[in-house]
């Protein structure tokens, strides 16, 4: 079984390329929405709720599991992949959205000017920043934390014309930087993607993490046959919250596409 994490409903539109690139294999979603948002929480509390999430998810019987939340990828992956899976789990695997992102923004920018916008947790990691440079040391990075984004999206403001105005404002620097490739650093910022290239320059790319991890995810299985043969292969999908709020649906079809079947556990 594979495992997708998030702080709450936006890794859903992670989960959703999964499935359409690995449909055959189990999978099993765990959303943390009664203490969603993790982006703006401190690196220690980051690394305690994703490190309780992902044993949960263990104990479950995932052998492997995806951080499709941005903030818990930058912030906790490092600590669980170097501390904690070695001594508690050390024949499982967990894996983020920051490096296939990375890798991706690289091979398709053009002028080495990359631009990043991300919850503030994300962006103060420097997580992005420093895998990027890592990679390419004559890369130049704009990062712009969007705190408003993500409670404009969940309450379904996308449509507002507030929205257009502070995209307008948090995309500025980047424009001005003239990036020419740009992450969208959080799970929900895809919901945007058509609002930001429009306000971007034409011939902008535009990285969408949950696309771009499918495909990377795709790569690794076919090079990880330890670890593919010990997926299960029965297609099913569960989907599990730490909340259940009478919003639940109208969020899980703004990222999933469909009404889903909730099943709320305690970590
Ligand atoms: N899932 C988070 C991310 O991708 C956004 C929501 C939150 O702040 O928890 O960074």
């Amino acid at each position: 079984m594979i495992g997708v994490f998030d702080s709450g409903f936006g890794g859903l539109v992670v989960l959703r390329e999964f499935l359409q690139a690995l449909p055959q294999y189990d999978y099993l979603y765990l959303g943390d929405n009664a203490r969603i948002p993790y982006g703006t929480r401190s690196d220690k509390v980051v690394v305690r709720f994703t490190a309780q999430a992902v044993d949960f998810l263990f104990r479950q019987g995932c052998n492997l599991i995806i951080l499709a939340c941005h903030t818990a990828s930058a912030k906790a992956l490092r600590t669980i992949q170097q501390v904690y899976l070695p001594v508690h789990y050390p024949e499982r695997r967990v894996l983020g959205v920051v490096i296939p992102t990375v890798e991706e923004a690289l091979a398709r920018s053009r002028g080495k000017r990359i631009g990043i916008i991300a919850t503030e947790g994300t962006v103060t990691s420097l997580s992005f920043d420093l895998e990027l440079k890592k990679l390419d040391p004559e890369v130049e990075v704009v990062q712009q934390a969007c705190p408003l984004l993500v409670p404009i999206i969940e309450s379904g403001e996308q449509e507002w014309e507030g929205t257009g105005m502070i995209l307008k404002r948090y995309l500025a620097p980047l424009k001005a930087a003239q990036v020419d490739t740009l992450i969208l650093g959080c799970t929900h910022y895809s919901i945007l993607k058509e609002k930001i290239r429009a306000l971007m320059e034409d011939n902008l790319e535009l990285i969408c993490s949950g696309q771009v991890t499918a495909a990377k995810l795709v790569d690794y299985l076919h090079r990880h046959p330890e670890m593919e043969t010990r997926l299960s292969r029965g297609g099913s999908r569960r989907y599990l919250t730490t909340d259940l709020t009478p919003r639940f649906q109208q969020l899980a079809s703004l990222f999933m596409g469909q009404s889903l079947t909730p099943e709320v556990v305690e970590l």
